[in-house]
This record gives C-alpha cells, structure tokens and sequence, in this order.
C-alpha cells in the first residue's frame, strides 16, 4: 500500500475522508508506506519555512488520525532520494503529449499561469516513482489522484514491457463515500487546500464553532428535500460528508434525514465532523509539544522506505544498464 498527501496548506475533510482514513484502515492488513509530499509541494510556490511548519504538521496529524508507526512506514519524501532518481528514469519513457492531457496539471497551469514549470508537468511521473518504488498493489486516494495512478500503471506497464518484468502494476483504492468532497460554497468544484474562499473548504485544524458556521452557510438549493441527486449537488455532497464520517452509506444517510429540514441537516452535519475533529486536534497539539519524537519517527520511517526504494532502484539500474562494475 503507498500513498501520500502534499504539505502545501491546511488539510481538508476531503484529505481525510478520500485518503488518511482509509491508511488508517489499512495499515493492519497490509505493508503500507505513507509519504509527506514535499518534492511534489514544491511544484507551486512554498514559502521554505512554511513548508518546513507543514511538514512536520502532516506528520503529527498522521499520528493523530491514528496512523501507528510501529505499524506502517511514515517518512518525508525528499529525504528518500531515490525518489528523485527513479523519476528522471522514468521521465525517459514518458511522453511529453500524455502528462498535458493530465486533469490537474491543466487545471493548476491555470490557477499558477505565471509559474507554468516543469515540475508541474512532472508531476504525475514522480508519483509514478513514489508508488513503484515501493511495489504498491494498492494506492488509497480520492478520484481527483485516480488519473495520475492510472498514468502510473501505463509508465509500470511500459517499462516492464520494455526491460523485463520490473514493476508490480498498482490499483487505485477508492472508497464510494468521501472519495470527492465538493466545496461547500460551489459543489460542482472539489473541496480543496488551496481554494481562496474559505468558507469552501472545512479544514481539520477548525475549531467547533467555525466547523458549524461553514456547514451552515453551506450552498444547497431553494427546495427543502433531502434527497440523492444529481440535481442537487450541495445536499448530495453533505449527504456524502455526514457518510463518509458516520461510517454508513450514502443511502443510510438519505434514510436518517428524510423529512428533516436543511437546518436541523446542516447543523446535525457540522455536529458530527466536529465531533470527529476533535480528538484529532488534541492529539495532534499533544504530539507537536514533543518534536523530538516526530523527528524520531519520520527518521526510522525514512531509513526503512530507503531500504525498500532501493532494492527496486538497484533492479532498475541493472535492467537499463547502468554500470555498476564487471
Ligand atoms: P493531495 O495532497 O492533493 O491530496 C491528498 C489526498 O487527499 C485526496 N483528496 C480528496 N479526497 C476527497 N475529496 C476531496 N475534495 C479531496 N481533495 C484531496 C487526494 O485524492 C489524495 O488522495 N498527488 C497527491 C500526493 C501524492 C501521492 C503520491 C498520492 C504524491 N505522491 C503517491 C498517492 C501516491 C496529491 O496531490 O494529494
């Protein structure tokens, strides 16, 4: 199992309910590596010292969702260099017309047109690179990372076909429910990190108050039903929120309010996300005040993803032809 959330702003429900939730579930069953992002944050501006805050944030969220480091391996991606080095191999076999068809980066060259980089549009071959390294069968992440997991098994693919069976082929992890949390202020668009308007977006750093406030204001429609649908975006997604949170399924949810009032909806929603943040916040704070041990922890997480990566570097040198002496 491999996967990884960017440290490049404040954390979502999305991120939650689409990824850390399901690591969580998984770690017990499978061998999993969960990475911080920093090599892909970086593919925007970062303010360095803000993203040295962040990092070491993620991870004692990471703790704090319940991730257990005796369990699964958590480690920062850039201080794992072969992830840098597998992705300029694999940049070889890349093509330049198939990362511009990428959702996201047509998307982010959009939103970041004065800092169109290559990193930018490399960005789903290093993530191709974090995920084989590794030998992932599954990657856990919401619909929006689908696409780029789906690149990564087409560049596995590739290579393999190309020097020899290499790379085991990864399959996205998707649950139905939280796997795409809209915006709360314009449900056809993803919830989002980056999104300026901040009553889009609840953040798992938002205290109870602000958590209630953004679910009250939340966009719905003039109607007063509380039902799935297309033709109602804003409901569906808070349907798909109290969901995802509660454990149940998006059904269940519809059952438990029908014939409830968008009020009383809205407020049992922002009730029960704020319930579940919580104990996360706390713990998080409690694991902040102790830097030495989330030192400790990210160390011995990045000795161990290098020890994996570079069993499967050394495999890649060897089938391309790297000299490593006769
Ligand atoms: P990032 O940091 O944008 O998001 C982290 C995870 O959160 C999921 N997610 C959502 N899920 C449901 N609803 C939403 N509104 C929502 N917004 C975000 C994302 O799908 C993701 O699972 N490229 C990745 C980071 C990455 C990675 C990897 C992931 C780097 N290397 C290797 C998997 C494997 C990203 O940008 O995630």
């Amino acid at each position: 199992m491999y996967s990884a959330v960017q440290p490049s702003g404040n954390l979502t429900i999305g991120n939650f309910t689409g990824a850390i939730r399901n690591w969580v579930r998984m770690q017990n069953d499978f061998d999993c590596f969960y990475a911080i992002a920093d090599m892909h944050a970086i593919t925007v501006r970062q303010d360095p010292a803000l993203l040295r805050r962040r990092t070491i944030e993620l991870a004692a969220l990471y703790l704090a969702c319940g991730l257990d480091p005796e369990k699964c391996t958590l480690y920062v991606q850039s201080q794992v260099s072969a992830h840098a080095e597998l992705g300029w191999i694999l940049n070889t076999i890349a093509y330049v017309g198939e990362m511009e068809r990428m959702t996201q980066f047509k998307d982010k060259s959009q939103k970041h047109a004065d800092n169109i980089n290559m990193g930018l549009m490399d960005y789903p071959v290093l993530m191709a690179a974090d995920i084989l390294l590794y030998q992932a069968d599954y990657v856990p992440v919401g619909i929006d990372q689908k696409q780029h997991v789906e690149i990564t098994r087409d560049l596995a693919i590739r290579f393999n076909h190309r020097y020899g069976d290499t790379f085991r082929v990864p399959e996205p992890y998707i649950l139905k429910e939280g796997a795409k949390i809209m915006s709360l202020q314009d449900p056809m668009k993803k919830m989002s990190k980056s999104d300026e308007n901040l009553n889009a977006s609840v953040f798992l750093a938002d205290d109870r108050d602000t958590v209630i406030r953004k679910f009250k204001r939340a966009v719905t429609d003039s109607d007063s039903e509380i039902r799935i649908s297309d033709e109602k975006p804003g409901i569906t997604n808070l349907l798909n929120i109290y969901a995802a949170f509660k454990g149940c399924t998006l059904q269940d949810a519809e059952r438990e309010f029908q014939g409830s009032g968008y009020g009383d909806f809205k407020l049992a929603v922002g009730e029960t996300v704020a319930d579940a943040l919580a104990p996360v916040q706390e713990k998080q704070k409690r694991l902040l005040a102790d830097k030495a041990y989330l030192n400790d922890v990210l160390k011995s997480g990045a000795e161990n993803a290098f020890r994996a990566a570079r069993r499967t570097l050394s495999k890649v040198c060897r089938k391309i032809g790297f000299y490593r002496g006769e």
